[in-house]
């Protein structure tokens, strides 16, 4: 029999110590007992000692051991001059140059016809345009995009002009765009380049005579002008102007003078630039590229701009 005294009452819980046992006691007898620490503590946390998993020992050991392997057979260490070269004689610039070669070989065919073909004749051979188009658009991203713009819509007021528009300064048929792009426009390093030269009219007109010619040129582009200046202005225009801008103001392609009875503007039709342009003149120059593209990517983006929009 029990004693009455030492039974626990049916009411009373199992004090919580006993289920629940406090988790900082079992951590630290466990620490302690099994695994090694390293000895460090940071406010009571303290670090095991474990060893590393079998397995990412040995991946670890392979990666090494390929590594040593890798560097023997490819090029990798770098030396003075170059990085070893490794015993395979692997060389990725070969293998470039090799796959160039391969396209290189694939299009020359195609390439010599291209220079082989008149000009005018290209336009009409379908087969030529195609190639001949997607191989402009290549040399365009490259060598004209900085100018012209990547869309080659030019860059507003700074002299680069729009290319797909049909308003042209030297001409918009397949042979004035290939001359133009062959031999540049007033560089110093062709010869053959197109020139022509807008004196600078500061030193040969009055502010007053300036202000008029500015003025009547806003009346023939259409824009608002001062009536009163612009009178004197088209006498002004015809002493100076029209032998290079024709008498009516639609220009001169002979002499790359431009159109200035359109809206469309290298320079800006505002007063201020109109003025800039007339007082020093602008003088814009375009490279030759006959000394850096082959004469088949010069024809190639010619045909290329040609088609743009505004091909005459
Ligand atoms: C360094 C800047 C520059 C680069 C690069 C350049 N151009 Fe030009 N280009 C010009 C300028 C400036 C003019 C206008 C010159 C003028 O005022 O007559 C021009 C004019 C032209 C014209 C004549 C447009 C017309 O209305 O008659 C054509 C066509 C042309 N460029 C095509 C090209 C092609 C194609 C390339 C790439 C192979 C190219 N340009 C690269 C600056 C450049
Ligand atoms: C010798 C020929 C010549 C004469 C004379 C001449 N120009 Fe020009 N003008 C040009 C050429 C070429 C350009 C192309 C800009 C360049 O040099 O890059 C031009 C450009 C311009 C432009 C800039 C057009 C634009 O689209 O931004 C204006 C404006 C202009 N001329 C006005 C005049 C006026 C006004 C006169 C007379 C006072 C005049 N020009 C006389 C040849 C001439």
């Amino acid at each position: 029999m029990v004693d009455p005294e030492d039974r626990v009452p049916e009411n009373k819980v199992t004090p919580p110590e006993r289920q629940y046992p406090d988790p900082k006691v079992v951590l630290k007898r466990k620490v302690v007992g099994e695994v090694q620490t390293t000895g460090h503590t940071w406010d009571g946390i303290e670090e095991y000692d474990n060893p590393m998993p079998r397995w990412w020992l040995w991946t670890f050991y392979a990666c090494i051991v390929w590594a040593l392997i890798y560097s023997i057979a490819y090029p990798a260490w770098p030396m003075l001059t170059r990085a070893t070269q490794g015993v395979l004689g692997y060389n990725r610039i070969d293998e470039l140059n090799a796959e160039i070669d391969r396209f290189a070989g694939m299009n020359a065919p195609i390439r010599a016809r291209l220079v082989e073909t008149e000009l005018t004749e290209i336009t009409s051979n379908p087969e030529l345009v195609q190639f001949a188009n997607q191989a402009g658009a290549a040399v365009f991203k490259t060598w004209c995009a900085q100018c012209h713009g990547a869309g080659a819509a030019g860059v507003q007021a700074s002299g680069y002009p729009n290319l797909l528009d049909d308003d042209w300064l030297w001409g918009g048929d397949i042979e004035s765009i290939h001359y133009t792009v062959a031999h540049g426009i007033r560089n110093t390093t062709d010869d053959d380049a197109r020139f022509s030269q807008m004196p600078a009219f500061g030193d040969m007109l009055s502010n007053e005579e300036i202000s008029q010619v500015v003025q009547y040129v806003r009346q023939i582009s259409r824009q608002d002008y001062d009536a009163a200046l612009a009178g004197p202005g088209a006498e002004v225009y015809a002493d100076n102007c029209a032998s290079c801008h024709a008498e009516d103001g639609t220009g001169d392609r002979s002499q790359g003078a431009p159109n200035l009875t359109d809206a469309i503007w290298l320079y800006g039709g505002d007063v201020a630039s109109l003025t800039h342009s007339v007082r020093f003149a602008r003088y814009g120059v375009m490279p030759n590229w006959t000394t850096r593209l082959s004469e088949a990517d010069i024809r190639a983006v010619a045909v290329y701009v040609h088609g743009l929009g505004g091909g005459e």
